[in-house]
């Protein structure tokens, strides 16, 4: 079965088509980043409108790619939240008109479900589950059981800032470049992470929730008061901080409940101290880790086109009148 995915939550077009849910024909993403570069963050009304004109020669793209003529394909998934309304509106309409045009059936797919499964897919180890995931990206950190595919609880999320938005955040008072996380563990490789003892908030409360402004802050006192700091330094030293209460919130929640897996998704995911610092945890604790590969970390339309078949598979459709979801949540299924 191929199924056609489409996503356009926020500066990513991006149009995939994935077989039986695992095997990616094709997962074309064209990044608006350099668009909005110069504003330091994501302008909606840019994003939209990029949609709108790459959309259909994305979609054209990927059909190409899979060599696979439209009416080859035998259903359509595309996100339909959460996201910015305006983007999100370009490829659900996309995807239902062409559903409805070739009389395929369509489902509107949760954007952050779609990077929680990202790892299980990349690694066609559905076998592995139960599993503990950390979804960390611009938009969310949420700490996840799942124990099949559609049924997953959210055991903690944060209570303010997302990982990657305090990685943003933090390199903007830097002065470093949008998007921060790459700039940042770019120049944290040449600095020392036991330079600065930044806070570890709600490391050992005992819940699974996470906060990050008060990092973010603590990195905005730090610099105000040396002006004569070395950025490495900073840089190795919060993103210790970070890694330290990722690893840390993770491991000790895949301990509690017993499962054998751990994953991770999402933009902030691709970070290698984050990576090396998750599967050290995992080895000593004998935790087997998925790791998705960086192009199916950040936002992609072959995650989505493989929970699609997934959802598809187990009966599930999503009426044309499906609506887009701008703050929907990852719920629970
Ligand atoms: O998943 P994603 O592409 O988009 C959202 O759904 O939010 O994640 C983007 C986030 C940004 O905040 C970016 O700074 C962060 O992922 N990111 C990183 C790295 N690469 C991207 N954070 C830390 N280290 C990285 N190497
Ligand atoms: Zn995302």
């Amino acid at each position: 079965m191929k199924v056609l995915g489409i996503e356009t939550s926020c500066d990513e077009t991006s149009a995939a088509v994935v077989r039986d849910g695992g095997e990616i024909l094709s997962n074309v993403v064209s990044s608006q980043v350099d668009l909005h570069r110069p504003y330091g963050g994501v302008v909606p009304e840019l994003a939209s409108r990029n949609h709108l004109r790459l959309i259909t020669s994305v979609v054209g793209k990927a059909l190409r790619s899979a060599r696979t003529k439209p009416e080859e394909i035998d259903a359509v998934g595309a996100t339909y939240g959460p996201g910015l309304a305006s983007s999100l509106l370009i490829g659900l309409n996309v995807g239902k008109g062409i559903a409805f045009a070739a009389g395929k059936p369509f489902i509107g797919i949760n954007h952050v479900e779609a990077h929680l499964y990202s790892p299980l897919f990349a690694n066609q180890a559905m076998d592995a589950l139960p599993m503990v995931s950390l979804i960390v990206s611009g938009g969310h950190t949420i700490l996840a059981h799942v124990s099949s595919v559609g049924e997953h609880e959210i055991l903690g999320q944060t209570v303010d800032d997302a990982a990657g938005e305090a990685f943003d955040k933090v390199a903007k008072l830097l002065g470093l470049g949008y998007p921060g996380g790459p700039e940042i563990e770019k120049l944290a490789k040449q600095g020392n992470p036991a330079a600065i003892d930044f806070p570890r908030s709600m490391l050992h409360d005992g819940s699974d929730d996470f906060s990050f402004s008060g990092l973010k802050t603590a990195v905005l006192y730090f610099l105000k008061k040396n002006p004569q700091h070395r950025a490495e330094d900073v840089c190795a030293s919060f993103q210790e901080a970070v890694v330290d209460v990722l690893v840390g919130k993770t491991l000790r929640a895949a301990l509690r409940r017993s499962v054998r897996t751990v994953s991770t998704s999402g933009g902030v995911s691709i970070n290698g101290r984050l990576r090396e610092a998750l599967k050290a945890g995992c080895d000593e604790h004998g935790l087997q880790l998925l790791l998705a590969p960086a192009n199916l970390c950040t936002d992609n339309a072959a995650m989505i086109a493989a929970l699609a078949y997934h959802k598809l598979q187990a009966g599930q459709r999503s009426d044309f009148s499906l609506e887009v979801a701008p703050s929907i949540g990852l719920g629970v299924n």
